[in-house]
């Protein structure tokens, strides 16, 4: 993990609510799938970071992508952000997510979907199934940058607007006899690990998930983004900044 300085190459609205930062840096590598940047704001009254997925990077151009919701003061502040603008930003950040299996399936719900394109370009050698499911068209984001990486993408609106209709855990359990994953990775809101949990209940193949917590400090020193879990030894706490943001689903207590 290193504190860099970024240059911002694109900072653009995507969809409703939504945009897409690319930031270029003097030296990136070591990106892994599912980790996250911590971005100081450009706003001095604000003095916590704020964390994102790398939502996508590229090793020889150097650059890394975040994609984010406006969803208050921060990210509204983000927003005003312009192309050849500096901002102070901490990564690679969190354990992420290096599959085993030959075979993935990703499930992405609304934002959750921003950590996927990562996890496909750090794995080019892997079969990557995709399921992305937002509440309506007008949510929709990344399908077409999966659709480049993936050797499928499956979109599911709760309204039928676009794509399948119904969530897209439900979808995606549809396809999974056929597909026979060797794992399946899941982001999203807790309420989609809880639909995961329950409608692939008896499924052997391994459920990662990853989690999302408020956050301090971003590096595992104030303890502020704990999370219970339940192992072989016991239940206890781990950061999620830290010891995740990913973890086996079956060791999450939701
Ligand atoms: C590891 C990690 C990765 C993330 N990746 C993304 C991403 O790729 N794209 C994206 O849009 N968002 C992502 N988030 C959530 C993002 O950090 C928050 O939405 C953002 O910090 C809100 O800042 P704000 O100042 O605009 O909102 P605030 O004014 O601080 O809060 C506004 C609303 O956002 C919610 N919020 C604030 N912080 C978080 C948080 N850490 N997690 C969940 N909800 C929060 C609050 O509960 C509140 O409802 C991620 C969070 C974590 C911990
Ligand atoms: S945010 Fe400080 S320990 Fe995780």
């Amino acid at each position: 993990m290193k504190d860099r300085i970024a240059t911002v190459l694109k900072n653009v609205p995507v969809s409703d609510g939504i945009w897409y930062m690319t930031l270029a840096f003097d030296d990136l590598d070591g990106i892994k799938g599912a980790q996250f940047l911590d971005i100081k704001l450009p706003d001095r009254s604000r003095v916590l970071r704020r964390p994102f997925c790398i939502c996508d990077f590229d090793a020889e151009k150097k650059t890394a992508d975040a994609c984010y919701a406006v969803v208050g003061g921060g990210t509204e502040v983000l927003t005003g952000v312009k192309a050849g603008d500096k901002l102070n930003v901490l990564l690679p950040l969190g354990n992420g997510y290096a599959p085993e299996g030959k075979k993935i399936m990703l499930i992405g719900g609304g934002m959750g979907v921003a950590v996927l394109p990562a996890i496909a370009t750090a794995n080019p050698d892997k079969e990557i199934h995709a399921f992305i499911g937002f509440a309506n068209k007008g949510k929709v984001v990344l399908e077409k940058e999966l659709g480049k990486k993936c050797a499928s993408v499956t979109v599911a609106t709760d309204d039928g607007s676009y794509g399948k209709k119904g969530f897209v855990t439900t979808v995606a359990r549809e396809a999974y006899d056929e597909m026979r994953p060797d794992e399946i990775f899941v982001c999203g809101p807790e309420v989609m690990y809880k639909a995961v949990k329950k409608c692939f209940d008896g499924v052997k193949t391994p459920i990662y998930v990853s989690l999302e917590q408020r956050m301090g400090c971003g590096i595992g020193a104030c303890l502020v983004c704990n999370c219970k879990v339940r192992r072989a030894d016991g239940e206890g706490y781990v950061r999620v900044c830290k010891d995740g943001p990913v973890f086996l689903l079956d060791e999450v207590v939701l």
